[in-house]
């Protein structure tokens, strides 16, 4: 089994390719910049089609867009009529959605597949690379998204960037435990990597003054509590868009 160590801290595994080696030599300086703390990642499997992320207690992590474990090719009723699209105002408003929390890259992969140009950004550095790694894996089986990664917090986004946005769309962490997308064990890893975004306030608040944007929509377990007063929401079984109007 190859193994490839470019730091005491990640422990990359079936590093048996140039690509793989490539892969893991980025990752490892990427993570080193960051100040990612590894502490509790055990290792990085880098024999299967996403890199497998393995905690101390053995919970697997992968982000795959093509394998459709997480349901990223969902059924789509289409820009006009799915739910999500609707709170972001159908594409009357643009096309042009600014994601400030990627997360696992399934409402960004959706609202690409919905006809949206996404831009979605994640500040965790290793979600952030296995997007990344995602997103190529997509492209090289001819996935094509109109969707692309950055990587950083999305408040300083917002105060700092001008690039124009017409939409834009934001999903927390909730505390609580909800329903996820995620098996169990997954989601634990997933909760212990991102934590639970307690500044999320302060985000919606950048977001709804945002260069060009004239609608914010907030993603919420569908009992847990506003963010901030929306102007208006619409609810799923399980989950609510409250949606906050810029310029209207
Ligand atoms: C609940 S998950 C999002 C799930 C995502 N909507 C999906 O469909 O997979 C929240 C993600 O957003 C990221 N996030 C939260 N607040 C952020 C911020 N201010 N800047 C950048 N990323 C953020 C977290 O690190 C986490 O990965």
């Amino acid at each position: 089994m190859g193994r490839h160590h470019l730091s005491s801290q990640i422990n990359f595994t079936n590093v048996n390719t140039t690509q793989a080696a490539q892969t893991a030599k980025q990752w490892t300086e990427f993570l080193l910049h960051n100040n990612f703390n590894a502490g509790f990642i055990r290792e990085i499997d880098m024999s299967a089609n996403c890199p497998a992320i393995f905690d101390n207690d053995g919970n697997k992590f992968c982000i795959n867009f093509v394998d459709n474990k997480q349901n990223y090719h969902k059924k789509k009723a289409g820009i006009k009529s799915e739910l999500i699209s609707k709170a972001l105002g159908t594409g009357r408003y643009g096309l042009k959605v600014l994601d400030l929390s990627a997360g696992l890259g399934i409402d960004s992969v959706f609202l690409a597949q919905l006809g949206y140009e996404v831009t979605a950004l994640e500040r965790n550095p290793l979600i952030y690379l296995a997007l990344n790694e995602a997103a190529q894996h997509a492209a090289d089986n001819g996935m094509s998204l109109n969707l692309k990664f950055e990587f950083g917090d999305s408040l300083n986004y917002l105060l700092q960037n001008k690039n124009k946005t017409d939409v834009i769309y934001f999903d927390p962490m909730f505390p609580e435990k909800t329903k996820s997308a995620l098996p169990r064990q997954e989601m634990v890893f997933f909760r212990n990597l991102v934590g639970s975004d307690d500044d999320a306030a302060q985000v919606l608040e950048a977001a709804m003054s945002f260069n060009g944007a004239k609608r914010v929509v907030v993603k919420r377990p569908i009992k847990a509590p506003q963010l901030l007063n929306p102007h208006s929401s619409t609810e799923g079984k399980l989950i609510r868009f409250d949606i906050y109007g810029v310029r209207l």
